[in-house]
């Protein structure tokens, strides 16, 4: 890794290195989305080129899916392979209990998804990450297009109803338009500040027509490593 990388780059570089030792001959993988996923995505990479590694990946995206076969990483879909014995993703903020928000690159529907079908969810961060309780980060919720703006409507009125510090709702937009997912959903970002009941939350957006899934992970992962920008890594 060279030097003009930033402490937060090389945080994330270190806790993908680490999580890569997971990983054993033979595994079922899923692929996070991100900038740290994408260290371990190229890490893997290595390990298939040069060390013959065999593994079946899943991606949790269409770009980690590109990155993936770029490296010459063999990817399949999750109904070719249904289960995985693996996951490691990133997250936009994790809490002491390992419970996280994720969906700031816009995939939290697939990797929701992968990361449940998995024996092992091992999450990659970046220490900055780390908070006592959820909701400085913005919440992703993923929604159809259909209806949108009512099923905005909607989620802001259930946000009267809840612990939550802030209430705006913003669309995420990308070069002016709104945001499309790999899914072809739109994303309404939750500017909450703090969420006291992330549990009571989730099952409240989900219940709201038009929502897909919302980017609380509740109880999915099983270990975080975090990097620091020295080097250091902890596992928790
Ligand atoms: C994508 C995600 C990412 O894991 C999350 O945004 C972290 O990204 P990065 O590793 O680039 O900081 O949830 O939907």
């Amino acid at each position: 890794m060279s030097s003009e990388f930033s402490p937060i780059d090389k945080a994330k570089f270190v806790a993908a290195k680490r999580a890569v030792d997971y990983v054993d001959d033979g595994m079922r993988v899923g692929l996070g989305t991100g900038s740290t996923a994408a260290w371990m995505v190229k890490m893997l990479g290595e390990l298939v080129r040069d060390e013959g590694l065999k593994i079946k990946a899943v991606p949790t995206s269409n770009r980690t899916a590109q990155l993936a076969r770029d490296v010459g990483i063999d990817v399949f879909t999750l109904d070719e392979v249904k289960w995985l014995d693996l996951t490691i993703d990133g997250a936009d903020e994790f809490d002491p209990d390992l419970n996280l928000i994720k969906g700031g690159g816009g995939a939290l529907l697939q990797e929701k998804i992968v990361a449940t079908a998995s024996d092992q969810m091992v999450v990659i961060s970046d220490a900055s990450k780390s908070v006592e309780t959820l909701g400085a980060f913005p919440l992703p919720v993923e929604v159809v297009k259909f209806g949108w703006q009512t099923t905005k409507a909607l989620i802001e009125e259930c946000l009267s109803n809840v612990n939550v510090l802030g209430s705006a709702v913003s669309l995420r937009l990308q070069n002016d338009a709104p945001m499309l997912t790999d899914e072809g959903h739109y994303i309404l970002d939750l500017h909450l500040k703090r969420i006291e009941n992330a549990r009571e939350l989730s099952l409240i957006l989900n219940q709201v027509p038009g929502v897909v899934e919302n980017g609380l992970f509740l109880d999915i992962a099983d270990a975080i490593v975090i990097g620091h920008g020295d080097g250091r890594v902890e596992v928790r």
